[in-house]
């Protein structure tokens, strides 16, 4: 049987929990809780944020290449690929198979875009 239609409920209960362990993660946790101050509000904007990608919520009104170029040290792709790793577990462990796929692919193209857009930034400025 396939998995029920994705819900605010699924993004609420996979947001605090991929955040969770970001920060236990030894090279991750460290770079988030230097960056940021409250974690209430970061968790609030980040369920908005998943919300307008998956359910197209239309909440999320930030920037995140903004935040992402501002954190370009690290921006490594040893760390997206950890990122994408834990957010992988999350998923999995949280979701059925096919919302877990779905957040997934979400995620990796996003992760993909940053990553254009860090190195974008990095070849100007050498320029
Ligand atoms: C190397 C991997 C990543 C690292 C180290 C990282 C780190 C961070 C940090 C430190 C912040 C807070 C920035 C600030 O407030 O100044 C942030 C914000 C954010 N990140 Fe990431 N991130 C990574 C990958 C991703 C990916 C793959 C996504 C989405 C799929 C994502 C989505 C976001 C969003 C939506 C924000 C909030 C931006 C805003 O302030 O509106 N991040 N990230």
């Amino acid at each position: 049987m396939p998995d029920a239609e994705i819900s605010e409920v699924d993004i609420a209960r996979l947001v605090p929990a991929f955040y969770a362990r970001v920060r236990q993660d030894p090279v991750l946790g460290p770079i988030f809780d230097g960056a940021i101050h409250d974690w209430p509000e970061h968790l609030g904007k980040l369920q908005d944020f998943w919300s307008s990608v998956m359910l197209s919520s239309g909440r999320y009104k930030g920037q995140p290449m903004v935040a992402h170029v501002r954190q370009e040290t690290h921006m490594t792709a040893g760390n997206f690929g950890r990122w994408l790793e834990l957010w992988r577990e999350t998923t999995e462990e949280l979701l059925g198979p096919d919302k877990a796929q779905a957040f997934q692919a979400k995620a990796d193209r996003i992760a993909e875009s940053l990553q254009l857009g860090v190195q974008f930034h990095r070849n100007r400025r050498a320029a």
